[in-house]
């Protein structure tokens, strides 16, 4: 059995609890308004969140039924941010489906993200006012969305650099899953080394995690991935593949990259050239190798915490992240 399997295993009945709060959580009166909304809550994906926010109040001595309501709220900010990024990304799959604005237009979409946004509020305000759940992912919604808004405008610009994208990403994806390990410690201790160290751990496997994504946007076939493979390349959008690409190849190679970047470029001509580019350059294993330094960073911070089969299953975890096909 993978690590992951194990890892589901492990948390089976939180992960069960966590999908009835979401169904509970999600439903609408309206009938048009709750098939929308569960066609993006119950569309599959990892559960990556909610099992970070279960395990890491786990490693810190909580098991409680909260630890299920976070895990949902972080799902569904996640959700919402994925709705709203296929209309930005003009994405036609996600999780195997059709995406919302595919199937029902641009407006359903938004609104679908807000609406998930409104839910969120309303279980974050029905929790204890005292809790610092509300000012962290109101925190990270912040960060999530000044990440997406820097990666617009940067759209266009060939020549962002390694360390400007890796901000990007570690805003946009790295905050979420930073904030679900937080979120988790939060039930269980107020060490702050024990906060620090898991917090820590999610903003290093949430970098990990969004080069990872960017590689498979180039190797992995569409039904596995559940969303169009090149996709990035045919919005044009610089990921970290292509600026590592972009750093060592030469001048003539960088200019070709330049082009084919264009959206107007013939797609199999861009596809052919990236993956030679990409060959030639041992691209791909570039990558997974600095995910893998990511990974093993997340790892070296939970070693504060206690050696229990939650915290074995956090580090097999940084390494899923890494070695994950979908
Ligand atoms: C996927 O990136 C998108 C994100 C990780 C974040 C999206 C954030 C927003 C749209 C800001 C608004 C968010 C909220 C919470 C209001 P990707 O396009 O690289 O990955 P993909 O290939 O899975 O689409
Ligand atoms: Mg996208």
């Amino acid at each position: 059995m993978s690590s992951f399997k194990q890892i589901v295993e492990l948390i089976a009945d939180d992960l069960t609890a966590v999908e009835a709060k979401l169904t509970e959580q999600t439903a609408s009166e309206y009938s048009f308004v709750d098939m929308a909304v569960q066609h993006v809550v119950e569309g599959g994906g990892k559960r990556l969140r909610p099992i970070l926010v279960v395990l890491s109040a786990k490693v810190c001595g909580y098991e409680g039924s909260d630890a299920h309501t976070l895990a949902a709220v972080v799902e569904l900010i996640h959700v919402a941010s994925l709705v709203h990024d296929d209309v930005l990304d003009e994405a036609a799959i996600r999780r195997g489906r059709e995406t919302l604005q595919t199937k029902w237009g641009n407006k359903v979409a938004v609104l679908v993200g807000d609406y998930l946004h409104a839910r969120v509020l309303s279980m974050l305000v029905a929790r204890r006012a005292d809790d610092p759940a509300m000012a962290i992912l109101a925190d990270t919604t912040q960060a999530m969305c000044e990440g997406e808004v820097i990666h617009a405008y940067k759209s266009g610009d060939f020549d962002i650099s390694e360390d400007e994208y890796l901000k990007i990403i570690s805003f946009k994806t790295g905050k979420l899953i930073a904030a679900s390990c937080t979120l988790g410690a939060h039930l269980g201790t107020t060490d702050k080394q024990r906060l620090e160290a898991l917090t820590t751990y999610g903003q290093q496997i949430g970098t990990a995690f969004q080069i990872v994504d960017d590689v498979l946007d180039f190797t992995e076939d569409t039904d596995k991935l559940g969303k169009n493979t090149f996709g990035d390349l045919r919005e044009g959008k610089l990921t970290f593949p292509i600026i590592y690409a972009r750093s060592v190849c030469n001048d003539n190679e960088k200019q070709t990259l330049e082009k084919v970047l264009n959206p107007n470029t013939d797609e199999a001509e861009a596809i052919a050239f990236v993956e030679a580019l990409f060959q030639r350059y041992g691209v791909e294993a570039h990558c997974l190798k600095v995910a893998q330094n990511y990974a093993d960073r997340a790892k070296a911070a939970l070693t504060v915490l206690p050696e229990i089969p939650a915290r074995v299953a956090l580090e097999q975890l940084a390494d899923y992240v890494v070695s994950r096909e979908s």
